[in-house]
């Protein structure tokens, strides 16, 4: 830390003077602009501020740099009554307070059934076993010396706005939609390495395990393990973080977040699903009948409005920025619609930034504000022509049983005050 020299702030300011100024603003608009509220001249301009005045901290005072102090409550989050104990258990991304499309690393929700495991990336080993021709060990060290590509995919939970099937419940998309994330993974093909053990012509689906305490493993059909599957090391540049299974995951490109196996140290080929604890009881969509759905792999088509929303009320009438973000298992997002009157007229957002296969994409509606009630809504189409259903026509045939994989459309509603709720219509 350097040390800063201990005198007076108040002794250290100097006072300007809009006179002093006016000889450098060019136009008379800039002028008006000098005036704070009350048409008194605005300190923040006229004075000359500490952080314009006096060092600040050089270089490798922040070896592994993190956000400002002035965004601490920039954080994930978790809801303490949902789960028993914080090793099995979630938490939400802060999707209120982001923007573009990448996570960043720090910010990416956590889901782990054993808690977080801690593995040397020496000592981590990756097994390819089973129905194949010759079983494999490979180190981390030969993994990064395999061919490898860049990939920018989200992770959504299927338990991700699981609280909502009832109504509406969590006051805040952070804590409705933020089991999802959306990085960029550098990782081997999957096909690269069974290609490398050589599969048995019997060989019809993959056993995959995590090294974490939970010993998680998932069953995973050979079409998609061959198609787009990644063994990824990397996200955003840099090595995995802890929370995301350092040093070794599996990336399942649209597919529910429980088949993304985390320390992955284990993958063995067989000819039938395996029979897990968590496939059986958990991850499963009970239907109004009793009856279940069983594999519900892939994430349909969703969206939603993070600014305005509960945590992130409107402050401001007049020109205001309404934003979200939108993602399809399926491939890309076609079109965004957004509603301000719940439903009865319809506008397409303009999208911005890169339209990815399974990656979010951005959207935004420049937004003038005359201090109504507003009913808000976005409804995601992607590349197949799904359109994103209302939770009424999810329900009508899912019922409300479920905790899984529900898309259906989320409604704000922003009162006078710009006060933000979730609600339904209807
Ligand atoms: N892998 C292992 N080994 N252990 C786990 O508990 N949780 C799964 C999956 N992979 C889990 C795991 C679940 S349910 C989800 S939604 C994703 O990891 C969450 O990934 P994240 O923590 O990177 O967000
Ligand atoms: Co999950």
């Amino acid at each position: 830390m350097s040390g800063k020299p201990a005198t007076d702030i108040l002794n250290r300011r100097r006072f300007l003077g809009a006179a002093g100024l006016a000889g450098t603003g060019a136009a008379l608009g800039v002028a008006s602009a000098f005036a704070g509220a009350g048409g008194k001249p605005d300190p923040l301009i006229t004075e000359v501020q500490d952080w314009n005045r006096f060092l600040g901290d050089g270089v490798q005072s922040r070896p592994y740099g993190t956000p400002s102090k002035f965004e601490k409550d920039v954080v994930r989050r978790d809801v303490s009554w949902l789960t028993a104990s914080p090793e099995s258990s979630v938490n939400f991304t802060p999707l209120h307070r982001l923007d573009g499309i990448i996570t960043p690393s720090g910010l990416c929700f956590e889901r782990h059934h054993g808690g977080i495991a801690e593995i040397d990336p020496a000592d981590h080993r990756l097994m390819i076993n089973g129905l194949v021709d010759k079983p494999l060990i490979f180190t981390m060290e030969d993994i990064r010396r395999m061919p490898r590509v860049n990939k920018v995919y989200f992770l959504e939970c299927a338990a991700n706005s699981g609280m909502e099937w009832r109504g509406a419940q969590l006051n805040g998309c952070q804590f409705t939609h933020g089991m999802i994330h959306n990085v960029m993974y550098t990782g081997v093909p999957l096909k690269v390495l069974l290609d490398e053990a050589g599969l048995k012509p019997n060989a019809k689906w993959l056993m995959l395990e995590g090294a974490d305490a939970a010993g998680m493993n998932r069953s995973l059909p050979i079409e998609k393990a061959l198609n787009d599957v990644l063994i990824a090391f990397a996200m955003n540049g840099e090595a995995l973080r802890p929370e995301q299974g350092y040093p070794l995951r599996a990336v399942i490109p649209g597919w529910e977040g429980n088949l993304w196996v985390k320390w992955l140290r284990r993958i063995e080929a067989g000819d039938q699903p395996w029979q897990t604890r968590e496939e059986t009881s958990k991850y499963t969509d009970l239907l109004a009948d009793g009856r279940s759905r069983r594999h519900t792999f892939v994430m349909d088509a969703k969206s939603v409005v993070t600014n305005p929303s509960p945590q992130a009320p409107l402050k401001y009438k007049g020109r205001n920025v309404l934003t979200g973000v939108a993602w399809s298992g399926r491939g890309t997002v076609k079109r965004v619609d957004v509603t301000l009157d719940g439903g009865r007229n319809w506008q397409s957002a303009r999208i911005d930034g890169p339209v990815l296969d399974k990656s979010l994409v951005r959207f935004y509606v420049d937004l003038d504000w005359n201090g109504q009630e507003m009913m808000i809504q976005s409804r995601a189409m992607d590349s197949t022509g799904y359109v994103q259903p209302t939770k009424e026509e999810l329900r009508k045939v899912r019922g409300v049983n479920s905790i899984y994989h529900n898309n259906g459309i989320q409604t704000w509603l922003v009162r006078a005050d710009g006060e933000t709720e979730n609600v339904e219509i209807g």
